[in-house]
């Protein structure tokens, strides 16, 4: 019953977390609002506050409230009713799950057993970005070519986060196959910011981004071939995880580069996503790379309470800031406005005792790692031919070639069309030597990054993940996004809300700014950790006015 121990110590790490949690919840999220917690003290509550909830107030809901998952898991659709195709019509969610009152009500009865041991993610309810292969719902890619394409199995990935008692509601919207970082697709269209409802909520995996920002669910998953998942953190004052290459399996969803995907986490504290990681990191053969991943995994949610506790933890933690990745054109309001979030923070760093220092090497600049060394165009096809292929299920497209000729690919961004339709090029291949020259400049990249490290003797680097604030709707591409270097060399990065921009009309209390720190491989403990101190230290999440009123 070793397993049964482990769960055990879990809840109750988790019970005692529930005070602190509580106080996240008075201080950090209100925006001025007030907030009204069921506290009646018999066992008949069926009402449950699903704004900024979290795994802790889920758990605490349940086991000393009464709470049941089917109330938790309908004041979640109740709010994607409510805000996500009117009001300010986010418009994130492709599909809502029809079985998830079901799941929720076998949890409940599940829960009325006797031995009954809860899952980590028990009764937490979940957005997946729609290229997770789930068994019970379509997964399209955003793509009308992928329309009602039904997988028989889920994602290794989703397997693991079902077995940990999490109920999936929902499939969100993403960019077309992942490939920018708009959020606009074929089958739904464009994302809004909740924030900003002008602005994109960065991408590609912005209907995770935007759903959990809305409290649509706890947390979501996200995947990121150059800053997917943590594009939409830093656009939506979220916490997101890309894990280093290898630590979680990428099988069972749908892929794009088999050199620079991974998957991973969004959620509104570090808590919630270093608990999700854990859930999610593992090998399945199914995905060769995720066998360098094997006796790597942490226990990341007790690095997350580690960090959340000590105070102290900065003095002597050594983050070097990337001086190129910061835009110096202060001129440009967009710009002006991350920088100064960002001076805000690492002046707030250097009161708590950390070692502020600098890389200055300048060929980390993301337009020229961009030029030389990104490889999709070259692997993409294969990747999706592969997946299509091997398609376990019911698929309407059997590869990019078809893809590209069937011409359902959205119109309203001119760059996705031209990636697909140049990715079927057949010089664009894993045979053409210029691929092979990028793949071993990445190896020639990644001992570079590790000298930078070695050089400062550096526990983090650390820099805004856009240099600028999340591009307007009709915007051609998201830029001044830093996220290409972790993407290429594999490295960990943990994406955490660092402020926010001034309100302007558009935006009232405007737009969330995130900043990145990114580790050594398999240092994701260590990441999470600084990204928990950091998190208290900040204090920087906010909820969104546009979905605020309660439903
Ligand atoms: C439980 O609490 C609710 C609301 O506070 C109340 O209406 C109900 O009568 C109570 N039930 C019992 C059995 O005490
Ligand atoms: C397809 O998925 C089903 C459901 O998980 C499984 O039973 C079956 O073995 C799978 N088939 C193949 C060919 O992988
Ligand atoms: C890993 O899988 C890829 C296909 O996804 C394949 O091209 C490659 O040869 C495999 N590598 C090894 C070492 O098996
Ligand atoms: C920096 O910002 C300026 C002003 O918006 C822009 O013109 C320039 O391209 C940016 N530089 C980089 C390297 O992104
Ligand atoms: C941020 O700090 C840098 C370095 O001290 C400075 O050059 C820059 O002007 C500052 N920007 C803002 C907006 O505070
Ligand atoms: C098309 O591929 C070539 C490499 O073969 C690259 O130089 C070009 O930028 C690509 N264009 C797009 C839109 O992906
Ligand atoms: C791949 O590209 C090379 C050129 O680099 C070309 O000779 C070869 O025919 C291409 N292979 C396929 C399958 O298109």
């Amino acid at each position: 019953m070793a397993g049964a121990s482990i769960l055990c110590c879990w809840l109750v790490i988790c019970l005692a977390l529930i005070c602190d949690a509580c106080d996240i919840f008075d201080d950090v999220h209100l925006v001025g609002a007030s907030i009204s917690i069921s506290t009646a003290a018999n066992s008949t509550i069926s009402s449950f506050e699903p704004r900024e909830a979290t795994i802790a107030s889920i758990q605490h809901a349940i086991f000393h409230e009464a709470v049941s998952c089917r109330a938790i898991v309908q004041s979640f659709l109740d709010r994607i009713a409510a805000y996500d195709k009117q009001g300010p019509s986010l418009n994130a969610i492709i599909t809502t799950n029809p079985n998830a009152l079901m799941y929720a009500d076998e949890l409940d009865q599940k829960a009325g057993e006797p031995g009954f041991i809860p899952g980590v993610l028990h009764c937490v309810p979940m957005v997946l970005k729609d290229n997770y292969d789930t068994f019970d719902m379509p997964t399209t890619g955003g793509s009308l070519s992928l329309r009602g394409a039904q997988p028989a199995a889920d994602a290794s990935a989703v397997l693991r986060i079902r077995a940990a008692g999490a109920v999936i509601i929902a499939k969100a919207n993403l960019h077309e196959f992942a490939i920018s970082g708009l959020t606009i697709s074929s089958i739904l269209g464009q994302t809004k910011n909740p924030y900003d409802l002008t602005r994109t909520p960065g991408g590609s995996s912005g209907g995770t981004g935007a759903s959990v920002a809305a409290s649509f669910a706890v947390m979501g998953t996200g995947t990121d071939t150059v800053n997917s998942i943590r594009s939409p953190t830093s656009a939506n004052s979220l916490v997101g995880i890309r894990p280093t290459r290898g630590l979680v399996s990428r099988d069972g969803v749908v892929p794009l580069s088999y050199t620079q995907d991974a998957i991973g986490p969004l959620a509104r504290t570090v808590f919630d996503a270093a608990t999700l990681l854990g859930v999610m990191a593992g090998y399945n053969p199914a995905d060769n790379v995720s066998a360098l991943g094997v006796g790597q995994a942490q226990d990341y949610a007790f690095y997350a309470l580690q960090g959340a506790k000590d105070a102290s933890l900065f003095e002597g933690v050594r983050i070097g800031v990337v001086d190129i990745l910061i835009n110096q054109t202060e001129s440009d309001p967009e710009v002006y406005q991350v920088n100064k979030v960002f001076n805000a923070t690492l002046a707030a760093l250097g009161q708590v005792g950390a070692t502020v220092l600098h890389v200055t090497d300048r060929t980390l600049d993301i337009t020229h790692l961009s030029a030389v060394f990104d490889v999709q165009i070259y692997e993409f096809r294969t990747e999706l031919d592969n997946y299509l292929q091997n398609y376990n299920g019911t698929v309407p497209a059997t590869s990019l070639d078809e893809i590209v000729s069937q011409n359902l690919y959205e119109k309203g961004d001119a760059y996705t069309g031209a990636f697909m339709r140049n990715a079927t090029i057949p010089l664009n291949n894993e045979t053409n030597p210029e691929y092979f020259t990028r793949r071993s400049g990445i190896d020639g990249l990644r001992t570079q990054l590790a000298l930078r490290f070695a050089e400062q003797n550096l526990d983090v680097m650390f820099y805004p993940h856009q240099n600028r604030l999340v591009v307007p709707i009709g915007s051609s591409t998201q830029s001044g996004r830093n996220g290409l270097v972790a993407a290429l060399t594999g490295l960990p990065a943990i994406g955490v809300p660092g402020g926010f921009s001034d309100p302007t009309d558009t935006a009232p209390i405007g737009v969330p700014v995130g900043v990145e720190f990114m580790g050594m491989p398999f240092t994701e403990g260590r990441l999470v950790e600084i990204a928990a101190a950091f998190e208290r230290l900040m204090r920087a999440r906010r909820a969104p006015l546009s979905t605020w009123e309660s439903v």
